[in-house]
């Protein structure tokens, strides 16, 4: 699935012309009765302009109201024959979200229109930007753009027949090489989001582990970026004992993958992503209710993060090395399945009491730490729908994070903030640690009691992280499922989030001190 091209023209190029309009609050005494106030314009006037203005206040059918679009066909402006009409909201609450959400609200209002290419008249969206910061809008513009039209259908034998709309042009804005690469890292960013997206959405028959580690194979080829692929003989020589525990009840054998991305200096260590990659997750024998359990096919969106992640940095050609590690396999009951108060042993030797197989993540994410702890990381970052706790505390509007590196942390929060995908921190107070201690073995997967959920999670990360290596855990259970909060998020389908987050992250990278 590609997106439409966008470029910035001087001419319209189209029939139609885009303009972005502010609403306005009613004065308190019309709040009442009277008509809606008429949106405002910030952009270039022009007498059509004022023509047009002039209707929209006879009419009052269309107030600027955020993401409402109005298509005026067969209505003359300058050259264009079409006016769409495009709500950004009150002008004192605009910022890039804003812009990422008329974005897709056109690209949405285009598909539907069957308009084949737009003009966007630049200065009506981008008027209140400072020159300066207009690259980041335009690029936040471009993303909502590109993402609003994700769907899945290859596996459709009838595909909805729709229409698909081929450019967008964006007038009045400066040709220079800022905005070129505004356009272009949106544009990465759009299609490794779209790839992360469909993994997602192939349902568990259509990405075993294995073909999971085909799909991130190929794309990896097609970027330049090493990967390399253990299968189940080398899994066991390599002692991740908690991975294939977790596989063990499956007839699908688990997989490691490695992808490695080689930016920066040859002296730095690479930063590391880890992902979970439970490419269905039945809960094992401690099995989950039937109810919705097909929304498990994404339990390998952490590794779905991490390859986009992975596509992103090596098509951006970001100057800073990166490894990443998926672990991968499917969790099944099944006669050869683990079982609760089995007891498994990670990579250096720690041994887990099983509690719950369906605390399985956690196992292969463990394995995973260790593994690229022994190729000297700067740093660790890890992604994986661990948690149902997490969507109780932050509903699908926040990816958790904890960690062990305020430095790291306050990084992670500082991208979030540039980039709008929204974290939150959740604490691991020291005595979660209690929660998990076994008699049996060094730490069990999970504590007797419900209570914070996803701290106990992270807590059970952080007995396999390296004291000195600075490590952020990210819950995406909520935050990288389906989506309704906004409108490039197509919901039912996989959100692909922290790609932008950890892109941003990383092209700002600068190497980390290890913890004291
Ligand atoms: N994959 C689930 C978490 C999950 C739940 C993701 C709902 C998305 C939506 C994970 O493996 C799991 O089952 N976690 C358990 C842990 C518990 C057994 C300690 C949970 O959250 O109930
Ligand atoms: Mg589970
Ligand atoms: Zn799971």
């Amino acid at each position: 699935m590609s997106s439409p091209k966008i470029e910035l023209a001087s001419k319209e190029k189209t029939d139609t012309l885009a303009l972005g309009f502010f609403s306005k609050k009613a004065e308190k005494k019309d709040k009442k009765k009277g008509p809606p106030p008429s949106p405002e314009f910030h952009g270039t006037a022009s007498s059509d302009l004022t023509a047009l203005q002039g209707r929209l206040q006879d009419s009052h059918h269309f107030t600027g109201r955020r993401n409402d679009t109005n298509l005026l066909r067969f209505y003359q402006y300058g050259a264009y024959t079409n006016v769409l009409l495009v709500g950004l909201g009150s002008a004192s609450k605009f910022k890039t979200e804003t812009v990422r959400q008329a974005g897709a609200a056109i690209f949405l209002a285009q598909r539907r229109e069957k308009l084949s290419g737009i003009t966007l008249d630049g200065p009506s969206l981008f008027a209140n930007v400072e020159s300066k910061e207009i690259p980041r809008y335009l690029q936040a513009f471009c993303e909502g753009y590109g993402l609003a039209g994700y769907e899945f259908t290859d596996l459709k034998q009838e595909k909805p027949s729709r229409f698909k709309p081929s450019a967008l042009y964006i007038s009045g804005l400066e040709k220079n090489p800022a905005n070129a690469k505004a356009i272009q890292t949106a544009a990465a960013l759009c299609e490794s989001i779209n790839f992360a997206r469909a993994l997602g959405d192939r349902p568990g028959n259509y990405a075993t582990p294995d073909l999971l580690s085909k799909l991130v194979g190929d794309m990896a080829k097609s970027v330049g970026v090493k990967c390399t692929v253990f299968n189940k003989a080398r899994i066991i020589k390599e002692k991740m004992g908690l991975l294939m525990g977790v596989g063990q009840g499956s007839v699908e054998e688990p997989r490691f993958i490695i992808l490695e991305y080689k930016g920066g200096k040859k002296s730095d260590p690479p930063v590391a992503l880890i992902g979970k990659g439970i490419t269905f997750d039945t809960g094992g024998i401690s099995i989950k209710p039937a109810l919705k359990m097909e929304e498990m096919k994404y339990d390998m969106m952490g590794s779905a993060t991490v390859a986009g992640t992975m596509m992103a940095v090596a098509k951006l050609k970001l100057p800073v090395n990166v490894t990443a590690y998926i672990a991968a396999a499917e969790n099944m009951p099944g006669g050869k399945a683990q079982k609760p108060g089995d007891i498994a042993t990670s990579v250096t030797g720690k041994t887990v009491e099983i509690i719950n197989t369906d605390a399985e993540g956690r196992l292969a994410l463990a394995d995973a730490i260790e593994y690229a702890q022994k190729e000297n990381p700067q740093a660790i970052l890890d992604y994986a729908t661990l948690t149902g706790a997490v969507i109780v505390a932050l509903g699908t509007l926040a990816t958790g994070i904890m960690g062990n590196s305020r430095e790291l942390i306050k990084r992670v929060e500082e991208a979030s903030e540039a980039t709008d995908e929204r974290v939150w921190e959740l604490p691991l107070f020291e005595e979660f640690d209690e929660y998990l201690r076994s008699p049996f073995a060094d730490i069990k997967n999970a504590s007797d009691l419900r209570e914070a959920g996803s701290s106990i999670g992270g807590t059970f990360l952080k007995f396999f992280v390296d004291k000195k290596i600075p490590w952020v855990h990210c819950d995406i259970a909520g935050s990288g499922m389906q989506r309704r909060d906004k409108n490039y998020m197509p919901r039912n389908y996989a959100a692909g989030a922290m790609i932008r987050l950890n892109t941003h992250l990383l092209a700002n990278w600068e190497r980390i001190k290890p913890l004291s």
